[in-house]
């Protein structure tokens, strides 16, 4: 067996026995056996450190080690003198120390670590895309609005890929508000950290109460962020990661449910297609590409973040278009934020912004130039390709 192996098979072995004795209430115990977690989470990191899940397993350390310092505020003396006393057993054979009730095992419910935040994001305020919009439209808000049409069923699984910045998160977003849903967020990585040894029992609580506001007449949507780090290949796991996928699995299945009319979906998202797992792609009937933009795009997205600001009259958009050439959305935003920081930061340095009438000038071309040359895109062309040749092989419009 191959040293990241034994490591993670050490940190799971660690993990789950230290949920096990919190959860009974052994607290001195439980602290020892969270704190070998630690150690075994972070050697793991330190010695892989390209591997996918790292993020997840820093996470989970920082969880473990919270945790810790919950229970070192509530612990006695003397159950640290027995925990150090049985350091050496991992195992179940251990003299059991006394303790009262449980008041605090790290049982956090779903409602607690989903955001179900309304997201106010509308179609205009999402620029291009109009290829993934429309497969969203066809997925998603016409069988919510007329489902009688659609008598051989609809897809309930859609997959958002693509490079960084590109609008996955906010298509999602304006998806949810226009068909009014309630909007489930969930990132992968706050699955597996903070849900400790509980995170399968939470993908079933968080799918009960989608399935329970649709059937009350409010279509959900389930977003999975970072979905690859979640639904992933690994042939490891630390403390549940095969356990939640297959829970993930089942509730997909359960929501595809031929016969039921459920409004439930799930929209994932993730910017590496390629490490999912074939059972996951298949379950995502639609599976849609969010490209960079094109020229025609980056002019609008210029137009858009540019619409609320000064510009003066030599500011040249479709030069400006040119310029970034490879930009994502995210990228464009950004430009054009600098842009306005830096003219109002020089404003301000002039002290005219203390007169209350005051304006600052308009931007000019020079203002843009400027942050172009010091910015560059952030998505290369490497990455591009490989998500063409994922899309031509995979795609599921
Ligand atoms: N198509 C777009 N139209 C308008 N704004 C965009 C677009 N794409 C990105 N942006 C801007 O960039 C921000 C980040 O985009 P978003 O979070 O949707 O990207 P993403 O594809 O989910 O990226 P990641 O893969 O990093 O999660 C948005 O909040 C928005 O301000
Ligand atoms: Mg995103």
């Amino acid at each position: 067996m191959s040293a990241s192996n034994e490591l993670e098979k050490a940190a799971t072995a660690y993990a789950l026995d230290a949920v096990r004795l919190d959860k009974q209430g052994q607290k001195g115990r439980a602290i020892t056996l969270y704190q070998k977690a630690i150690e075994s989470l972070l050697q793991l990191v330190q010695l892989y450190p390209e591997y996918g899940l790292n993020k997840v397993y820093v996470q989970r350390a920082i969880a473990y080690q919270e945790r810790i310092k919950a229970l070192q505020g509530s612990v006695s003396s003397q159950e640290m003198n027995q925990a150090a006393s049985d350091d050496s057993d991992t195992g179940d054979g251990g003299a059991a120390t006394m303790d009262g009730p449980n008041p605090g095992a790290p049982t956090k419910n779903a409602e607690e670590l989903v955001i179900t935040e309304k997201p106010n994001v509308n179609w205009q305020e999402v620029v291009g895309l109009d290829v993934a919009k429309k497969a969203v439209k066809e997925a998603i808000v016409y069988p919510v609005q007329r489902p009688d049409l659609f008598p051989l069923g609809w897809p309930r699984g859609i997959l958002l890929f693509g490079p960084p910045g590109c609008g996955k998160t906010l298509l999602a977003a304006a998806v949810a508000t226009e068909i009014d849903a309630n909007f489930y967020s969930i990132d992968a990585a706050s699955i597996m950290s903070k849900w400790l040894g509980e995170a399968e029992q939470n993908v079933a609580k968080l799918f009960t109460s989608a399935r329970k506001s649709a059937n009350d007449g409010r279509p959900a949507i389930v977003f999975v962020d970072e979905l690859d780090s979640l639904m992933g290949n690994h042939s490891n796991e630390v403390g549940g990661e095969i356990r939640v996928k297959n829970q993930f699995l089942k509730e997909m299945d359960g929501i595809m449910d031929k016969g039921k009319a459920l409004h439930v979906y799930v929209i994932g998202a993730t910017n590496k297609p390629w490490d999912l797992d074939w059972a996951f792609i298949r379950r995502f009937q639609k599976r849609i590409l969010v490209p960079l933009a094109d020229h025609s795009t980056r002019l609008n997205m210029l137009k858009h973040y540019t619409e609320t600001l000064t510009i003066g009259r030599d500011v040249d958009l479709d030069e400006l278009a040119r310029l970034s050439e490879g930009f994502s959305g995210s990228d464009i935003r950004d430009v054009c934020q600098s842009v306005q920081l830096k003219l109002i930061g020089e404003f301000f340095e002039t002290g005219k912004a203390m007169d209350k009438e005051a304006k600052p000038r308009a931007l000019n071309m020079a203002d843009f130039r400027q942050i172009f040359e010091e910015r560059k895109p952030s998505v290369s062309l490497d990455m591009l390709t490989s998500y063409n040749r994922w899309f031509d092989a995979f795609k599921a419009l």
